[in-house]
């Protein structure tokens, strides 16, 4: 991870957090129930949304991530505990989580679909996965455009794709999709999905 990007996170998506992200978070943090894993919760954005869950159980790789997000855990109306992992890797057993959450992390992660077949693992049968992700748009000229400017948006930003096929990497990972929630023309979706066997 770059000097800058962990320092900077907050501070830059402030604006963005504030006038538009933060009721997208609310719905779906509000889903979340039971015992929840949540995936790269870097500074920890969502921790103060979580009103419905028992307890929660974070991961997250960048140590300046998540020493950020200690501070919102004081701000949590529920039990937290943030540990250093990768999504890639994760150290549970199966099916232990009722809910896992996903938000803004697989346009990073290096390898999406391992990191989604590894939640499979580690969440109940039946479980929900509740995600919010930017993906690639819908659209020939405006996808086109994302994968234009993917390669330098990605050494700016640590990594994150602005072009991932986020919903085929979940239905791929054997994940059966409920619902779909589109927002900013596409750009921005709210995914819940089961983790259902056939
Ligand atoms: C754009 S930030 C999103 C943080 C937070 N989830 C949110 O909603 O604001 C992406 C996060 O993914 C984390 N990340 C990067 N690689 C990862 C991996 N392999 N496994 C899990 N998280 C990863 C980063 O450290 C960072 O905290």
């Amino acid at each position: 991870m770059s000097y800058w990007f962990p320092r900077l996170y907050d501070h830059l998506m402030g604006p963005l957090e504030q006038k538009k992200f933060r009721r997208i978070r609310e719905k779906l943090i509000g889903k979340a129930k039971g015992k929840v894993l949540e995936i790269g919760s870097g500074t920890g954005i969502n921790f103060p949304l979580y009103d419905q869950a028992d307890q929660v159980v974070a991961i997250e790789p960048e140590p300046l991530m998540l020493k950020q997000s200690l501070n919102r855990i004081r701000q949590a109306k529920i039990p937290i505990e943030v540990i250093e992992a990768g999504g890639e890797q994760l150290p549970f057993a199966d099916h232990v989580f009722d809910t896992v959450v996903v938000t803004l992390v697989l346009c990073t992660i290096p390898n999406p679909l391992k990191a989604l077949q590894e939640i499979r693992r580690v969440c109940k049968v039946d479980g929900q996965i509740l995600l919010f992700e930017h993906v690639k748009i819908d659209h020939q000229v405006l996808g086109s455009l994302q994968d234009w400017l993917t390669p330098v948006w990605k050494r700016l930003c640590d990594g994150c794709c602005l072009n991932r096929d986020t919903i085929h990497y979940i239905k791929e990972a054997g994940f059966k999709i409920h619902s779909i929630e589109k927002y900013y023309k596409g750009i921005f979706i709210t995914i819940e999905a089961r983790n259902q066997y056939y």
